[in-house]
């Protein structure tokens, strides 16, 4: 056996790699909550690929972006305090073990509407902790007065809700659950992994009655920077409405310069959060808004053409968000065929449908070619 590296085997690999992989800018990746990055962000992350992001000592650089990011992004959601994660399941699992760890005398047990994101399901595996569903009709969020019923019953020490669910951009009422939370002390996760850079955008522009900000009674809210923060992967922030929350999340490390490491993750990409406060500075607020505004009336477009076609069901988006589903064929059925023809839309299982999630690269362009497959698909002229 040939145990010798082979440089040229490894560029010939790469390149035929390349050839098959399908890149956001070729308008096929519909149904992914990922974007192409904005290209500072990748010069950034490209510059800082050495940088060890769990060494502030050695790369300070790590944590002046950080602190960036958690001004710049906490300023929209009134939020202070947090820290930079790798995405919404590192910010969703952290939060949990966060509230685990200052709850006191409370029932080992998380309550969530069952629209809630997976990433919920495995931080409880992981901590070993119940999980009790407040079953939701997809579409709708959550009632503020079944979720207190929840919480009177099951003592939870942590509630969590979503501010753009995955399957249906749905939002929960956060406000009130943050009521709900002060009252009976419960720890209150709002997982806004999708809906973060959106919601208060669209809420100012009258296309959304909630806004998301950190309400009296929210502890923490996941935001996700990879997202529709159009930075690389991975980047997330998990926002605490307190300093000390922080200290709950770091750990003894006594042989690294700092002594100690905060967050899941060991040796992670500097270059991540450097890109992404990178990314946040050069879009700015106000290109946010821009990006929201432009994503959310592309998928009210697509609602718009697909409530014409016979034969498919289109469900009017709360965020840019679609799902739609065939009248005559599986949702399966119908993700294999836009499969076959390179259009890669997701699942949304609990409405047995698709889901096309317009990101930033979405253009109206992409959702025609989207149109006209699922016409032909059906037979439509
Ligand atoms: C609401 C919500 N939370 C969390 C996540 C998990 O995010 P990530 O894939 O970055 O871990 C997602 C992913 O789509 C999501 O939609």
């Amino acid at each position: 056996m040939n145990t010798a590296g082979n440089p040229e085997k490894a560029r010939r690999w790469l390149e035929e790699a390349r050839s098959r992989t399908p890149h956001h800018s070729d308008g096929s990746i519909l149904g992914s909550m990922t974007t192409a990055p904005h290209p500072i962000g990748v010069e950034a992350f490209k510059e800082f690929i050495h940088v060890n992001g769990n060494d502030p000592v050695i790369y300070p650089v790590v944590e002046e972006a950080s602190r960036i990011l958690i001004e710049g992004v906490g300023a929209l959601l009134g939020a202070e305090h947090g820290i930079h994660t790798s995405g919404g399941t590192e910010s969703n699992i952290l939060a949990l073990y966060i509230g685990r760890r200052i709850s006191r005398g409370r029932e080992n047990t998380v309550v969530a509407p069952s629209s809630v994101h997976r990433s919920i399901d495995k931080a409880c595996l992981l901590m070993g902790c119940r999980l009790v569903k407040i079953p939701v009709d997809p579409l709708k969020p959550v009632d503020p007065g079944v979720l207190e019923e929840y919480v009177r019953k099951h003592k939870p020490f942590a509630v969590v809700v979503t501010a753009g669910t995955t399957e249906a951009g749905v939002v929960d009422p956060v406000k009130e659950a943050g009521e709900i939370a002060e009252e009976h002390g419960v720890f209150l996760h709002v997982d806004a992994a999708y809906g973060g850079l959106l919601i208060p955008f669209l809420h100012r522009r009258g296309y959304l009655a909630e806004d998301l900000r950190m309400y009296p009674g929210v502890s923490s809210i996941s935001v996700d920077m990879h997202k529709n923060g159009c930075a690389p992967i991975p980047s997330s922030i998990l926002f605490l409405s307190r300093r000390d929350y922080i200290e709950e999340a770091c750990f003894e490390m006594e042989y690294m310069p700092r002594g100690r490491s905060c967050g899941l993750l060991g040796t992670r990409p500097g270059g991540a959060v450097i890109a992404a406060a990178a990314v946040f500075m050069t879009i700015g607020a106000k290109g946010y808004e821009e990006n929201a505004v432009r994503m959310m009336e592309n998928a009210l477009y697509l609602h718009e053409n697909l409530s014409h076609l016979p034969m498919i069901t289109s469900y009017k988006p709360i965020l840019p968000l679609n799902v739609f589903k065939s009248t005559i064929y599986t949702y399966e059925e119908l993700f294999k065929a836009l499969l076959d023809r390179k259009l890669y839309v997701y699942k949304s299982p609990s409405l047995q449908a698709l889901r096309v999630v317009v990101m930033p690269h979405v253009e109206k362009a992409h959702l025609d070619r989207l149109i006209n497959a699922l016409k032909s698909i059906h037979g439509v002229q």
